[in-house]
C-alpha cells in the first residue's frame, strides 16, 4: 500500500480557489497501480496544510461549506476505484477530548460552529455520497491508546454508527515518541472500536528515537524500536477488524521526523537512510509471517 502523504492535501491539490493540481497524487497513483499496491487518501478535512488562501478568513460559512463539498465531490470522484479509502476529517480531536478550532468548525466553519460533531458528519455524508464505494476513514494523532481523547473519539463514532452515519474506520495515526508503550491500551482501543463494526487502519506508524549528533542512534534504542513495532503489529493482527498498517514514509533519509523535532529526533521507520533494512523492519516481517509464511507478500 502507498500513502501519499502530503501529495493530496489541500495544500497540495489547490493552488487556487478555482483549480485543482491532481498532478503529484496522480504520480503517486500511477505508482501504486504499476506495482500492484493499494492507496490510501489523506486528507479531505483537516485543520492544518491547507492553503492561505483559504484560511486567510476571505470566506463566510456558506462560502466555505460549498468550497468544502466541492472539493470532496471533486477530489473523490477523481480517484473513485483508485484510493480505496480516505481519511474523511483528520485530528478534529484536542488532548482533553474537545473540538479543535479550525477553519472547517468554527473559524468560521461550515455552517456548525459550536455543534460539536455536526460538521463532522456532514462531510462524513459528503463523501459517502460522492463516492458510495470509498472506506471512510476518521484519522487521528495520540489517540491510540486509552486517554482523553481516544475516549471522545470512541463516543464519536459510536454515535455515527447507532445513527448510521456513514463511516467504515478509525485511522490511528500511531506517531510513537517514547519507547515504553502501552501495548494492551492499544489492543483494548483497538477491540472497543472493532466491536461497534467499524474497521481500524494503523496509517502514520513511526517511532522517533533521540538522536545523540545528526543521524546517530543508540544500538539498544533500535532493539527497543523494534519490539515498539512488533508490540503494534501483534495488536492489529490478533484483531481480524484492523486491515491495514502503513508507515508513514519508509527510509529514515525522508521521514518527517527529523524537520519535526528540530532535528533531535529521528531514526523513526523500518529503512536506514541508506534503505538498509533495520531490526525493525524484521521484527514487523516475522510478525506478519508468524504461523503462516505465505501471509508476508514479497
Ligand atoms: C506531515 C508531513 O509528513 C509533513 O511533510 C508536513 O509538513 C506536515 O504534515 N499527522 C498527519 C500527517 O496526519 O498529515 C502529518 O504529515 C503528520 C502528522
Amino acid at each position: 500500500m502507498l500513502e501519499p502523504e502530503d501529495a493530496m492535501k489541500w495544500r497540495a491539490l489547490r493552488p487556487d480557489e478555482f483549480a485543482f493540481d491532481f498532478r503529484e497524487g496522480d504520480e503517486i497513483v500511477r505508482f501504486a497501480q504499476a506495482n500492484r499496491m493499494k492507496v490510501r487518501g489523506h486528507c479531505l478535512v483537516w485543520g492544518r496544510d491547507n492553503p492561505a488562501w483559504l484560511t486567510q478568513n476571505r470566506f463566510a460559512a456558506r462560502q466555505l461549506s460549498r468550497l468544502l463539498h466541492e472539493h470532496i465531490v471533486r477530489v473523490m470522484k477523481h480517484y473513485q476505484n483508485q484510493v480505496f479509502a480516505w481519511d474523511v476529517v483528520n485530528e478534529a480531536v484536542d488532548e482533553n477530548g474537545n473540538l479543535r478550532d479550525s477553519v472547517w468548525y468554527n473559524e468560521p466553519g461550515i455552517g456548525f460552529a459550536g455543534k460539536g460533531t455536526a460538521y463532522i458528519e456532514k462531510v462524513f455524508r459528503w463523501a459517502h455520497q460522492a463516492d458510495p464505494h470509498a472506506l471512510l476513514f476518521y484519522n487521528e494523532a495520540e489517540g491510540e491508546g486509552l486517554n482523553r481523547k481516544s475516549d471522545a473519539i470512541y463516543a464519536m463514532v459510536k454515535d455515527f454508527k447507532r445513527r448510521r452515519v456513514p463511516i467504515d474506520g478509525v485511522g490511528l495515526q500511531m506517531h510513537i515518541p517514547i519507547l515504553d508503550v502501552d501495548i494492551p491500551a492499544i489492543a483494548a482501543n483497538i477491540a472497543r472500536l472493532t466491536a461497534l463494526g467499524l474497521q481500524v487502519h494503523i496509517t502514520e506508524i513511526d517511532v522517533a528515537l533521540p538522536l545523540r549528533t545528526p543521524g546517530s542512534v543508540r544500538s539498544e534504542d533500535l532493539i527497543c524500536q523494534a519490539d515498539v513495532y512488533r508490540g503494534i503489529v501483534r495488536a492489529c493482527l490478533n484483531s481480524p477488524k484492523c486491515t491495514a498498517i502503513q508507515t508513514w514514509g519508509f527510509t529514515d533519509k525522508y521521514s518527517w521526523i527529523g524537520s519535526h523535532s528540530h532535528h533531535t529526533r529521528g531514526a523513526a521507520l523500518l529503512f536506514d537512510q541508506a534503505y538498509q533494512p533495520k531490526a525493525a523492519y524484521r521484527a514487523v516481517l516475522e510478525e506478519l509471517s508468524a504461523g503462516n509464511p505465505s501471509r508476508v507478500d514479497h
